[in-house]
């Protein structure tokens, strides 16, 4: 620590709060902090405590957003949806005010869970659901089970 981002706020007043214990999705690119909190299932109903920065400057970015989640950790499939809208994202998790872990987030080439199927007749959706498993694409995610492509507005496709 110490260069870039933290040396600038530091120089001034934090823009948002350091949080005691759970995660910093940082560095998501400007405007997809939305995204990133539809793939977490925070919506106006959440009783969670979140923090939300938008277009934040960033030296690395220009401008990013930032999400904090207090008390939570992320599971590895829900790290894996995040990539796809926030490539250069970084998970941060946080104990007692440190930062215990630190980790870029990679794209996979498949992710389960989280997204469901917009076909009506895949196995996915049927009453006894199947978990959905999507391979990534370069320009989408495409269903394993029934082939359906999703290329745009991943995120009206969570699985909540
Ligand atoms: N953070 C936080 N609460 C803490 C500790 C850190 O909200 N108790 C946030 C910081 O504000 C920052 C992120 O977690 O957005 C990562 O913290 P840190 O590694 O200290 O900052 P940088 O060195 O700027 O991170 P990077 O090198 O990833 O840019
Ligand atoms: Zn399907």
């Amino acid at each position: 620590t110490g260069d870039g981002e933290s040396s600038e706020e530091s120089a001034h007043e934090l823009r948002i709060s350091k949080i005691r214990n759970g995660t910093v999705i940082d560095h998501i690119a400007g405007g997809h902090a939305p995204d990133v909190l539809a793939i977490l299932g925070i919506d106006s109903a959440t009783d969670e405590v979140v923090s939300v920065g938008m277009n934040v400057p960033s030296d690395r970015l220009g401008y990013k957003d930032v999400v904090k989640i207090e008390g939570r950790e992320l599971s590895q499939d829900e790290v894996e949806v995040i990539s796809l809208v926030a490539p250069a994202a970084s998970i941060n998790i946080i104990r007692e005010y440190d930062v215990i872990e630190k980790n870029r987030v990679e794209r996979p080439s498949t992710v389960e869970g989280v997204l469901s199927c917009p076909n009506r007749n895949c196995i996915t959706t049927a009453d006894e659901p199947v978990a959905t498993r999507f391979e990534v694409l370069d320009d989408g995610v495409r269903c394993l089970y029934c082939g359906t492509i999703i290329r745009r507005r991943l995120t009206d496709h969570i699985d909540v």
